[in-house]
């Protein structure tokens, strides 16, 4: 068992940090569940359900508690992390994953340095991709990159995102970090009093992270009171969003303004950054938070980052920052996916993995 389990800190950085082992108490993992995600694709949140998603933040809140490394989960298998597009947290959390699980690493940092720069087609470089490793995660600018690839890829593609369209594992993090905040969402709440209003600062219909976090959260419905929509866009949720969003059942509202509804949420995702089009665009910047918004005392604030002024640093000394932890734990999700991907969960230690 790792040290520094009882709610400090691990990382030494600032914020809350819930106790990931309030999430796996009296509750053991279904690794019968997790075995299903064996040589398979991780593409949309839409191809997962809520007790699939619970499974995988279970598994990665006992990676975190546990010293794994001495059972190599990894070892002999090649990951290719391929980005063609920047990327601070994705690439290099995967990478960290791989490493502490004694996995080997070919990594395409910058899209350039590849026969992209030549002309060369992504299908064609999913067939090479073949030979080189056993799973690759992919980050693009295009929205249509990971069709693209799949045409002739036969390994288990990561989307570690895709233009303007998903970031799934990026959602698992988001909602492991607040599974870890409130584990009484993982079960179907029934008390109104037990739910939570869920605020997003953001145009999820034109930004991958925050459209595969609502996608996400409408999987853990019966813990959301009400979701509420702050954008400068007309419609931030365009039709499919919006025919979801309309058969989730969950009452929505959109606004501009975000005086309205701030001191009304429980849980606010926050970002302002996105690939659209051929260059990164600012959306939403102007809906800003810092220690002297009006926050409900025990709000919580989630950003995938990185970020602009939308998100003052004076936030991260609060209890409001939860999105280092968010960003940490990404870590253990992202070794809870590849163990299981990878067909490792045999490589636990005997008395977990039954
Ligand atoms: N959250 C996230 O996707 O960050 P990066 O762009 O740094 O990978």
């Amino acid at each position: 068992m790792k040290e520094n389990t009882n709610g400090d800190n691990p990382m030494g950085s600032h914020g809350l940090y819930p106790n990931p082992q309030e999430l796996i108490r009296q509750d053991e993992i279904n690794f019968e569940i997790l075995k299903k995600l064996a040589g398979k694709s991780i593409v949309s949140v839409d191809q997962f359900e809520k007790e699939m998603v619970l499974e995988i933040c279970k598994f990665a809140a006992f990676l975190e508690v546990t010293d794994i490394a001495s059972h190599h989960p990894l070892d002999g298998k090649i990951i290719i992390t391929a980005f063609f597009e920047a990327s601070t947290r994705t690439r290099l959390s995967f990478e960290s994953a791989v490493l502490r699980l004694d996995g080997k690493i070919i990594s395409i940092p910058m899209g350039k340095t590849t026969g992209a720069a030549k002309g060369e087609s992504l299908s064609d470089m999913g067939e090479m991709f073949n030979a080189y490793g056993d799973l690759i995660v992919m980050r693009h600018t295009n929205t249509s990159s990971v069709e693209e690839i799949m045409e002739n890829l036969r390994l288990p593609l990561i989307n570690a995102g895709n233009g303007s369209g998903e970031h799934p594992t990026q959602a698992l993090a988001d909602w492991f970090a607040i599974l870890k905040w409130k584990p009484r969402l993982k079960e179907n709440i029934v008390k109104e009093k037990d739910q939570i209003n869920l605020g997003i600062l953001g145009t999820p219909g034109s930004m991958r992270a925050v459209n595969s976090f609502l996608r996400m959260s409408l999987l853990f419905k019966t813990g959301i009171r009400k979701i509420l929509i702050v954008s400068e866009m007309a419609d931030p949720l365009g039709p499919e969003l919006t025919e979801l969003l309309k058969s989730s059942n969950i009452p929505f509202q959109m606004t501009n303004d975000i005086n309205e509804i701030l001191s009304d949420l429980d849980v606010i995702y926050m970002n302002s950054i996105t690939f659209l089009g051929d260059s990164y665009k600012s959306l939403d910047s102007r809906f800003k938070l810092n220690a002297q918004s009006n926050l409900k005392e025990d709000a919580v604030v989630l950003h995938p980052l990185a970020r602009l002024d939308e998100l003052d640093p004076d936030l991260d000394e609060t209890n409001h920052n939860l999105y280092f932890t968010q960003a940490h734990g990404a870590v253990f999700i992202r070794q809870a996916v590849l163990i299981s991907l990878l067909n490792r969960l045999d490589r636990l230690p005997k008395h977990v993995a039954k």
